[in-house]
């Protein structure tokens, strides 16, 4: 399938939001790691100004050490509702590009999973650079071009959802792109991060609903799941084996 348009895609989101809310809510737990791994990386100190872009339903919101403050930003209505429902304050309904907050005002930008479906990303760097101060840090984990995940995306996520999935993923232009964007000491690191639920039917619901996926149950996903991304049983349940690649970035 070809690669949706990036407004197209938001537009999709609004469908397809309500679900990823409702695995999210199921699931509280199951991305725990992924939301750890994006705070240790960018070690955030107490009493930091720290912006969440895109932050869906705001799920990384309570991953934060005390006595942060948060701005929540995301440009979904159906996540604006989602994330008003929670009673969080400081939530942004705006594009991501263009962010009604003033220069400089911040320490961290933190951005997950949010940013494959956007061809050209330097606009979204730049909005990034302008919020942060001098010395400020922006944290991004997504997918790696080329990786397990990426494939699974493309290949089993794109074959049942209505929309398709191709994703436009994160490779070694991601590095230069950030350094022509105002950003300096660009480190970039590839984690595992085990996505994790009671059992290993669990983990293919909670895909299931995430991924928006139509025309398959969750005991027909759990065969994919292992053979394309891997699963393996851990103390109290099973873990998949999602990966993404983080990027920590200072405002030169
Ligand atoms: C997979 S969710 C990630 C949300 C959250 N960061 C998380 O980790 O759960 C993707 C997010 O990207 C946003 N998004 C998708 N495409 C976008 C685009 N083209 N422009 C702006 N935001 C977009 C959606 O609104 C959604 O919040």
């Amino acid at each position: 399938m070809e690669a949706v348009d990036t407004d197209e895609y938001a537009r999709l989101f609004n469908v397809r939001g309500r679900q990823y809310d409702a695995a999210m809510t199921r699931y509280p737990q199951a991305r725990d790691a992924e939301f750890d791994t994006v705070v240790a990386i960018a070690g955030i100190a107490s009493g930091a100004v720290v912006a969440d872009i895109p932050c869906g339903g705001g799920y990384l919101a309570r991953h934060l050490p005390a006595a942060v403050t948060l701005y929540s930003v995301d440009s979904s209505d159906v996540f604006a509702d989602c994330i008003r429902a929670t009673g969080a304050s400081r939530f942004l309904l705006s594009p991501i590009d263009a962010v009604p907050l003033a220069d400089g005002l911040l320490d961290h930008v933190l951005s997950i999973a949010g940013l494959h479906h956007i061809a050209d990303r330097t606009p979204f760097w730049r909005e990034c650079a302008r919020l942060l101060r001098t010395g400020g840090v922006l944290t991004v984990g997504d997918v790696r071009a080329g990786s397990r995940v990426a494939s699974f995306l493309d290949g089993v996520v794109d074959q049942y959802t209505r929309t398709g999935h191709q994703g436009i993923y994160f490779d070694a232009a991601a590095k230069t792109e950030l350094e022509a964007c105002g950003f300096a000491d660009v480190v970039v690191e590839t984690r595992r991060i085990g996505w994790r639920a009671e059992s290993r039917l669990a983990l293919a619901e909670f895909c299931r609903l995430l991924f928006g996926l139509e025309g398959i149950e969750a005991a027909q996903l759990l065969p994919l799941l292992e053979r394309d991304v891997g699963m393996r049983d851990v103390e109290g349940g099973a873990e998949l084996d999602w990966e993404l690649v983080f990027y920590r970035a200072q405002r030169r």
